[in-house]
Order: structure tokens, then sequence, then C-alpha cells
């Protein structure tokens, strides 16, 4: 199956939030607060997308200094697409685009812990969450990864 991978794509915050709800990872994202997707968009300043055809099945969103430290914030491949080596290949492309000697960090989520070792990722003891607030008292404690 032909997978195209882009680094400048344009997305909507229809789009994103599309395919993270298609992915599951909606489901731990404030997918309900298309103002904070417009941010996450906006302000990610190295976002890989995977696209088959037109349709947006994988993204890799990464805030980063590309020289010391990478913040992979999200990775998300559509449900349907998933166990084909997309979210292996949307870690690789965003390696390639940093300094070698840059490192990546993320919080995972708790269905997708065991993944990371596979792609060469080890565990760290020692990271820290200072949690943010919302002014809407309806909104829940998001979960960061
Ligand atoms: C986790 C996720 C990004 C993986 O992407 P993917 O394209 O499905 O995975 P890949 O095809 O790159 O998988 C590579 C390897 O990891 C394995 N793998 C895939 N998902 C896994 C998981 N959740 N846990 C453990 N191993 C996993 C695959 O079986 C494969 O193993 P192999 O090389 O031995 O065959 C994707 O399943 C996803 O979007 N999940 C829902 C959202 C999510 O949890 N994102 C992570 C947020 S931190």
């Amino acid at each position: 199956m032909q997978i195209d991978y882009c680094d400048h794509a344009l997305l909507t915050v229809e789009q994103a939030i599309d395919l993270y709800n298609r992915s599951g990872l909606g489901k731990r994202r404030p997918v309900d607060r298309p103002d904070i997707f417009a941010g996450m968009l906006a302000h990610a300043n190295l976002t890989i997308t995977a696209w088959h055809q037109c349709r947006l099945v994988g993204i890799a969103r990464t805030l980063t200094d590309f020289t010391y430290v990478a913040y992979l914030a999200d990775l998300a491949v559509d449900t349907a697409f998933q166990n084909q080596g997309i979210g292996k290949h949307l870690v690789a492309e965003t390696r390639l685009r940093l300094k070698p000697e840059c490192m990546i960090v993320l919080l995972a989520a708790p269905s997708a812990n065991g993944y990371y070792p596979k792609l060469g990722f080890e565990h760290h003891p020692r990271a820290w969450v200072l949690r943010g607030g919302f002014s809407g008292s309806a909104v829940p404690d998001r979960e960061l990864s």
C-alpha cells in the first residue's frame, strides 16, 4: 500500500480531530476543544503526516529545538492502518529532521507503553508532569499521553 509522508501539510482542525478520533488517541486528547487543537497544530514546529491517497492516516506532532531535545507530543495512526509500519516510519521521518545529537522524549499512552521499546526508546523513571488547568469547570483533567 502506498503511503506518502509529508512535513509541510496544512491540516485543518477538523482533519486533525477526525484522525485523532479514528486512531483512538482522541480519547486522550481535547477533541471537544477545537481552540486547543488550533494551538496544537499552529505551534508544533515539526509535524509529519502520513497519507493514503487523499486520506490522512497518521501524524507525529513534535515540539523541538532540533539540536538538543524534541518532545513527541502525539503519535497517532488511523486504526484501519495500524500495524503496517506507519507509526515507526513517522518516528523515523521525525528523527531524520533532527540533528543526530537531538533526543526525543515522550509520555506514552498506557496502551502504547509496550510500543516504544520496539523503536529503541528507553524507559525513563524520572519523568515529571506539572498539569495545566482548564478554565471551564466541566472539562475534566486531561491525560498528556
Ligand atoms: C501506537 C501507534 C502509534 C503505533 O503505530 P502503528 O503504525 O500501528 O505501529 P507500527 O506498525 O509502527 O508497529 C511497529 C511494531 O510495534 C508493534 N506495535 C504496534 N502497536 C503497538 C502497541 N500499542 N503496543 C506494543 N506494540 C505495538 C507492532 O506489532 C510492530 O511490531 P513488529 O515490528 O514486531 O511487527 C498506533 O497503534 C496508534 O496510533 N495507537 C493509538 C494512539 C496511541 O496510543 N498513540 C500513542 C500515544 S503515546
